[in-house]
C-alpha cells in the first residue's frame, strides 16, 4: 500500500454499520481485558472471544484472514505476550504475574469491520514496564489529536515516533496502522513513524486503524516458525495499542473506544 492508492471515504450507511462493529469490538476487549491473570491461559481469552462473537451474532475479522503466501491466521484474538510485537496466536501459555500481554481483536457487522488492541499488565510490573505502556498509549492518543481535517497523514505516525523515541523506545517499522472499512486491511498504510507535512490529507469520512508498536530495545523483528507471532529480535519487551478512528469536521471520532477502555 503506498501513499498514492485511494482512500476510501465512508458513506453515512457504512459509518453507522462501522460503529455498530467496533462497539462489538469495544465491549469484548474489555471483558477480555478483565480476565487478565496469573494463571489464564491465551487460549482462554480465544474461547471467551470466540463465544463472544457468536452470541452477539458478529464475525471474525481476524479468523481465516489470508494475507499472500502465509498459513490463515487460525484465532479470532492476536495475543502477544511479552517480547511478542503483535500477531502471537492463543495456546496453552499460561500467563504470569510481572507479564504484559497486547490482546488484539477485530469484528465485522455487515461486512465492515472494527479493530482495536490493547496491552495490559498481569497482576504486578515493573515500574520501567509499567512507563511502556503508558508511554505506548499515550503515543496513540497524541497520534489522535493529529486525526483533523486538513492535516496530512504523516502527522499521524511522526506523534508516534517522536513520542516513543523521547523515552529512547523504538517503534516497529515493519507493520503499521491502516485504512478499514468492507477490508480489515484498505489503503493506505500507516507507518509509526516519518517527517510530519507527508501525503495525503485527512478528509472527513475517512476511518483508520491507528497501532503503534513500541520496542524498550531496538527496532528490529523476527517471525517465529508459525509465520504470525512477531517477537522483537533483542528479546526486549514491546507494548502494542490500536483505534480505529473516523475522522469529522470536528475531529477525531474513536469509534473502538467506551467507558472504561484505553
Ligand atoms: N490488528 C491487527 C492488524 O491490523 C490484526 C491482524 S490479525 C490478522 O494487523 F489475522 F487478521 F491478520
Ligand atoms: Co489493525
Amino acid at each position: 500500500m503506498a501513499f498514492s492508492e485511494r482512500i476510501p471515504i465512508k458513506t453515512r450507511r457504512e459509518i453507522d454499520i462501522m460503529r455498530e462493529a467496533s462497539r462489538h469490538v469495544a465491549e469484548i476487549l474489555l471483558e477480555l481485558r478483565h480476565m487478565v491473570a496469573p494463571g489464564v491461559r491465551t487460549a482462554d481469552l480465544e474461547d471467551h472471544a470466540a463465544k463472544a462473537i457468536k452470541d452477539r451474532g458478529v464475525q471474525s475479522s481476524f479468523k481465516g484472514y489470508d494475507p499472500h503466501g502465509l498459513p490463515k491466521y487460525p484465532s479470532s484474538l492476536c495475543v502477544s505476550v511479552n517480547e511478542e510485537i503483535v500477531h502471537g496466536i492463543p495456546g496453552p501459555r499460561e500467563l504470569k504475574e510481572g507479564d504484559i500481554v497486547g490482546i488484539d481483536f477485530g469484528v465485522s457487522v455487515d461486512g465492515y469491520h472494527g479493530d482495536s488492541a490493547v496491552t495490559v499488565a498481569v497482576g504486578n510490573i515493573d515500574e520501567r514496564v509499567r512507563k511502556l505502556l503508558d508511554t505506548t498509549a499515550n503515543a496513540l492518543c497524541l497520534a489522535i489529536e493529529k486525526m483533523l481535517p486538513g492535516n496530512r497523514l504523516s502527522d499521524i505516525g511522526h506523534a508516534v515516533q517522536t513520542r516513543a523515541e523521547r523515552e529512547g523506545y523504538s517503534v516497529v517499522r515493519v507493520f503499521a496502522g491502516h485504512g478499514i472499512g468492507s477490508k480489515l486491511h484498505e489503503p493506505p498504510w500507516i507507518p509509526n513513524y516519518g517527517s510530519p507535512g507527508r501525503g495525503p490529507r485527512l478528509i472527513p469520512g475517512m476511518v483508520l486503524a491507528i497501532e503503534p508498536m513500541v520496542n524498550i530495545g531496538g527496532a528490529d523483528v523476527v517471525m517465529l516458525e508459525d509465520e504470525w507471532t512477531a517477537v522483537t529480535a533483542d528479546g526486549s519487551l514491546s507494548a502494542h495499542f490500536e483505534h480505529t478512528i473516523l475522522i469529522t469536521e470536528e475531529g477525531p471520532d474513536v469509534l473502538t473506544r467506551i467507558e472504561g477502555s484505553h
